[in-house]
């Protein structure tokens, strides 16, 4: 049973059972009617994979990736703190990371977008793993719980938590979310985060960012990237990520006294190399060294990066790797806090 208030309403939550209280204002990659038709096409009984496959496999090949691709549990083994305890899932999406977890202990799914929590829900159903998932319709923000968790995970998320809203400094609200999550974890619970690197090597060389879609902005200092991308868009820069050190700080800021960060190569959406960066990140250097890096994306839309591009981030790695400090520049972070 979880527990938890809601916009100081109390309320509690078997495995099993969903509560909502949707918003307008949300991520979306897909239309909101699409993403209900292909609902109720897999609710009728057509294998979701199938009908995932049948609308995007061809002509959205990236969110068909990030929907469906092995890979986007590969950090289950190397970063995710097994054991029997429950799981909160923050910002489910499409339930990559909550249906095949509930396949193993008990998941709460919390994620805004009442489409998206819709698709999670049928297709864990179809799993047959509906027992032991939960699912919540809200904001992390707006919801406090009771319930205490082994495991919180927000894959692809910290950096979206100041967007999607008008009220609050963005940043802020990142370091509300990241303190609310040391409350909301039990004694040696851990938080598991899935991230872009604002430092990343591929965006300091042009690639543009996951979020805005353009190059040279979001790899800025956050007031600087801000100002940029106001006088370039007229808009409010909203997402925003970290450099491992400015994360480290902000993790230890919010009270996580223990911080381990890992590269995930080509990102965290679809790693091919996760690597602990212990020790100064020397199985980093050691991997660099041996040539193997996997081709990278452009992780705004998916399409591969030019073959000299590819070549010049190979190079650079290696000289970074060489000076000791490849760790600051690797694509994107797993990052494991208690
Ligand atoms: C980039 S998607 C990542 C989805 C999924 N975790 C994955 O790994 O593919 C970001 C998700 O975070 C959700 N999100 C954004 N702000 C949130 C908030 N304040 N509370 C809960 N979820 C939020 C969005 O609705 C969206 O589904």
């Amino acid at each position: 049973m979880f527990q938890f208030t809601c916009h100081g309403q109390s309320h509690s939550l078997q495995p099993g059972q969903y509560f909502a209280r949707p918003r307008e204002l949300g991520f979306r990659d897909t239309p909101s009617g699409e993403l209900l038709a292909l609902v109720a096409e897999i609710e009728q009984g057509r294998p979701w994979r199938d009908a995932v496959a049948a609308r995007y496999a061809t002509g959205k090949k990236w969110l068909h990736r990030i929907v469906t691709d092995p890979s986007r549990t590969a950090f289950f083994n190397e970063v995710l703190p097994g054991g029997p305890g429950p799981v909160l899932d923050i910002g489910s999406g499409w339930g990559q990371t909550a249906r095949p977890l509930a396949h193993e202990r008990p998941v709460v799914a919390l994620e805004p977008v009442a489409e998206r929590l819709a698709f999670v829900r049928a297709t864990a159903r179809q799993e047959g793993v509906q027992e032991r998932l939960a699912g919540l319709g809200a904001d992390y923000l707006e919801v406090e719980f009771a319930t205490r968790f082994a495991v919180i995970c927000a894959i692809g998320v910290l950096e979206w938590v100041g967007a999607f809203q008008d009220a609050a400094d963005p940043r802020q609200r990142q370091r509300d979310f990241l303190s609310k999550t040391r409350r909301e974890l039990e004694s040696g619970g851990a938080l598991v985060l899935g991230i872009e690197n604002r430092l990343g090597l591929k965006y300091l060389l042009g690639c543009p960012d996951d979020h805005i879609g353009v190059p040279h902005i979001a790899c800025l200092p956050a007031e600087l990237a801000a100002r940029r991308w106001q006088e370039t868009s007229r808009h409010a820069l909203r997402s925003f990520t970290y450099s491992l050190v400015e994360l480290d700080r902000l993790l230890r800021d919010t009270g996580f006294g223990q911080v381990e960060f890992f590269a995930a190569f080509p990102d965290y959406k679809l790693p091919e190399r996760i690597i602990n960066l212990a020790d100064g990140g020397a199985a980093l250097h050691e991997f660099l060294r041996s040539g193997a890096l996997p081709p990278e994306h452009n992780g705004y839309d998916g399409s591969p990066l030019g073959q000299s591009l590819q070549a010049e981030l190979a190079a650079q790695y290696h000289a970074l790797a060489a000076a000791g400090v490849a760790r600051h520049y690797v694509p994107s972070f797993f990052v494991r806090a208690r």
